[in-house]
């Protein structure tokens, strides 16, 4: 499934709203769209779907933790595991190195590329994750999340390499992320557009809440972490101050809202509206946000819901990845407030 716009994508089955649609169902009614389909990148989007089950069930008991004790969650050495980033990252890992439909994964937390081991089939996709984002949060109880993208492997057949990883964001199959908040969410694009579940943790069944996410064209949040305003550069520092002005025309001032965790800012966005940004500054001149597993799956997922996805300069998805946890500057959200951004960022405004 592509979401190269000269596809031959049918119109995916209209599901109905207020049906009771399992995520399972949905992936299977999408690849029906399909029928050269051979039900691989169904078995990883289920698979996604149990990953998010696992880590939501980790998370929401984080702030047990100091009273239970250590998590009491092993990986395969045995070895306790700390940090809920730790066993995120093992999840990932130990649901798709067996399943012989990856070539290769990535993961934020490991600095080289995850090989499949020899032991199980090579499989014609690649996977690249955030396995828990806005980690820093956890104690807070803040909404965190996984973030997570999919593409066709590039190379022939074999262990896959640094090549199918290294990719543009317009080549992704699938993309999406988990967030684990108030109710935990799985919210997924294979290119025909945007849906969200909520999971009934009574059945453990993600169950379609949000069909065919459609984001406003024009809103009025603002998001981006003001602390650092001092070290804007000025493009930047002028559009933020265009955003406050009083202007009753242009629904300005905006408001501010900022989490901290990119899931959560970029969920809130995506159902509201606005801009979600994390510029290029004197503090990070390349951005802070990494390429391959925050901004690119998050891209994919704005342009479905018909909003835009920017570097300032750039549509994210047309970057050519170079190195595997690059950092890009981001502006994310309705498509009339990441055309202002562009403006003020290119010198236009
Ligand atoms: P991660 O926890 O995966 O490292 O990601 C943290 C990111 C992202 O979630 C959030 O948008 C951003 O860090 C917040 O950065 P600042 O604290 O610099 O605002
Ligand atoms: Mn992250
Ligand atoms: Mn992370």
């Amino acid at each position: 499934m592509s979401n190269d716009l000269t596809a031959t994508t049918k119109t995916p089955i209209v599901t109905r709203p207020n049906q009771i649609v399992t995520i399972e169902r949905h992936i299977l009614e999408r690849q029906t769209a399909y029928p050269e389909a051979r039900g691989d990148l169904t078995q990883l989007l289920y698979d996604i779907a149990l990953t998010g089950k696992l880590i939501g069930r980790e998370v929401n008991k984080a702030g047990l933790v100091d009273i239970l004790g250590e998590t009491g969650i092993t990986n395969v050495q045995g070895e306790r595991v700390q940090k809920l980033d730790d066993y995120a990252n093992e999840c990932f890992i130990k649901t798709f190195d067996h399943g012989g439909l990856l070539c290769v994964m990535a993961s934020e937390e490991e600095d080289e590329a995850v090989p499949i081991p020899s032991r199980f089939e090579c499989g014609d996709y690649v996977l690249l994750f955030d396995p828990l984002d806005g980690s820093s949060n956890i104690d807070a109880n803040v909404s965190v999340g996984s973030i997570w993208s999919i593409y066709k492997r590039k190379t022939a057949s074999g262990p896959g390499t640094i090549e199918d990883l290294l990719r543009q964001g317009s080549e992704q199959v699938a993309a999406g992320y988990i967030a684990y908040g108030s109710s935990t969410m799985m919210v997924y694009t294979t290119g025909t557009g945007v849906s969200g579940f909520t999971l009934d943790p009574s059945i453990g069944e993600f169950l379609l809440s949000h069909p065919d996410i459609q984001m406003p064209k024009q809103g009025s949040i603002y998001s981006l972490n003001e602390g650092y305003r001092n070290l804007l550069f000025d493009s930047t520092a002028r559009f933020l101050d265009y955003l406050q002005e009083e202007d009753a025309e242009t629904g300005r001032p905006y408001s501010g809202r900022y989490i901290g965790s990119m899931v959560a800012d970029v969920h809130r966005t995506l159902l509201y509206g606005g801009i979600f940004m994390y510029p290029a500054s004197k503090k990070a001149p390349g951005g802070k946000l990494r390429l391959m597993y925050e901004a690119n799956p998050m891209g994919f997922i704005m342009e479905q819901a018909g909003g835009m996805a920017s570097t300032g300069s750039e549509r994210i998805l047309d970057v050519q990845a170079t190195e595997l946890h690059q950092r890009v500057p981001l502006y994310m959200g309705s498509e009339e407030t990441v055309k202002l951004a562009i403006e003020f960022e290119t010198g236009v405004r």
